[in-house]
């Protein structure tokens, strides 16, 4: 691989050892995957932030990286293992709180943005079309190339971290055009309308992608919430972290010739297949976390009402200050349902804890199920709010 005298000099621990570390990181990847140079990334969103998966090894490394590591371009973290502020009241072990502490204490020696989410597109950290960048997280790097047309791989912890530091990535994978074409048409004869829905589509399309890029058509409209949980579910069931949809999303691919038809039985076989029979204990609104349109609309379905199961609801720090500005917080809280920011229901340590759970997302029933056993109920956020509130 062929490297500039700046990354030269980076690889000779000329600019610390943190920098020496994360370009050894980057080249040793680079030759992995047959890129021919290293290209510069004008964002990073860090993934394996919580403690839960970190472990001490996780923990020592960062410290490691932390002690002469500095960001050279914007820097956002996904979700950690609890809310910062809030995480007593979400029943989280102290000891645990402690360790995630010193993991976010960490990245924030290093410049990173300490706020902890899956949508960082909406607190700021919106790449523009064609960037490059090295984002981790499945849905937020789905989100990233298919909605905003920016370009990266599916980036590890590691991975991540060293091009934060360097501000550089390897240039393979996603970063090069002839690999963002879609490889076969899937045609959408089945009415999708809504998050959950989208969310539905995911699975299908995902299941049948098998690591290919799609090109989805037969979508009249979508809404930022309904791309969002289509990033994070085709991801999720096996696509690649790349979709286009016809006239919607902004990237340009030629018409695969290979075409699957994607049924109204098919969407509903998905929906069924994600729901188990019986009631559930708790409730996650927020996979990815919540748009500001969102909590909007979940605070009208709960005014003047009370919770009766635990309902959670996922979202960006800066996004829930707007709701507390506009009135929306004080009625979700009056209601008894808690914000769980900076976390969610799977970096959460929630093993044990619950035995079920209802959810819109069809990313979060995955994974409710494989990492937490939960029985799980897949439906609408208003239905998941009557569940909430016991109509
Ligand atoms: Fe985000 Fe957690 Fe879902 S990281 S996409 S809320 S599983």
């Amino acid at each position: 691989m062929e490297l500039t005298k700046e990354q030269k000099e980076m690889l000779e621990g000329k600019h610390g050892n943190a920098v020496r570390k994360s370009m050894s990181i980057l080249v040793a990847l680079g030759e992995i995957y047959g890129a021919k140079r290293l290209i510069p990334v004008t964002s990073v969103q860090i993934s394996g932030v919580s403690y839960d998966n970190l472990g001490d090894a996780g923990l020592e490394f960062l410290d490691e990286m932390a002690k002469d590591g500095k960001t050279r371009v914007k820097t956002t973290l996904n979700p950690a293992g609890m809310d910062m502020e809030n995480w007593e009241a979400l029943g989280i072990d102290p000891e645990f709180a402690r360790k995630q502490k010193l993991v976010i204490e960490a990245f924030e020696k290093m410049g990173v943005e300490a706020t902890c989410t899956c949508t960082p597109y909406f607190i700021g950290n919106k790449p523009n079309f064609g960037d490059h960048i090295a984002w981790g997280e499945s849905s937020a790097v789905t989100y990233a190339n298919s909605v905003l047309g920016a370009k990266t791989n599916k980036e590890g912890g590691p991975s991540s971290i060293a091009s934060a530091l360097t501000g550089f990535t390897a240039e393979y994978g996603l970063h090069l055009d002839e690999n963002r074409r879609a490889q076969f048409v899937a045609e959408v004869k089945a009415n999708i309308e809504n998050p959950m829905l989208f969310g539905a589509l995911g699975n299908v399309v995902g299941k049948l992608a098998k690591g290919r890029i799609p090109l989805i058509t037969g979508i009249e409209k979508a809404s930022t919430e309904d791309l969002k949980s289509l990033s994070a579910s085709i991801v999720t069931y096996g696509g690649a972290p790349l979709f286009h949809i016809d006239g919607i999303t902004p990237n340009r691919t030629e018409v695969p010739e290979e075409k699957v038809i994607v049924s109204q039985e098919d969407i509903d076989n998905a929906v069924k297949e994600m729901n188990d029979t019986g009631d559930v204990e708790f409730i996650f609104l927020g996979c990815p976390h919540c748009s500001i349109e969102e909590l909007e609309r979940i605070s009208e379905l709960l005014r003047g009402k009370k919770v009766k199961k635990e309902l959670w609801i996922g979202v960006a720090r800066p996004i829930k200050k707007i709701a507390d500005e506009k009135g929306y917080s004080e009625i979700i809280e009056q209601s008894g349902a808690k914000f769980a920011c900076d976390t969610c229901h799977v970096v959460a340590p929630l093993k044990g804890r619950f035995h079920s759970i209802a959810t819109n997302s069809a990313k979060g029933i995955f994974y409710g199920r494989g990492k937490n056993n939960f029985k799980t109920m897949f439906r609408t956020l208003e239905e998941c709010i009557q569940k909430a509130v016991g109509e």
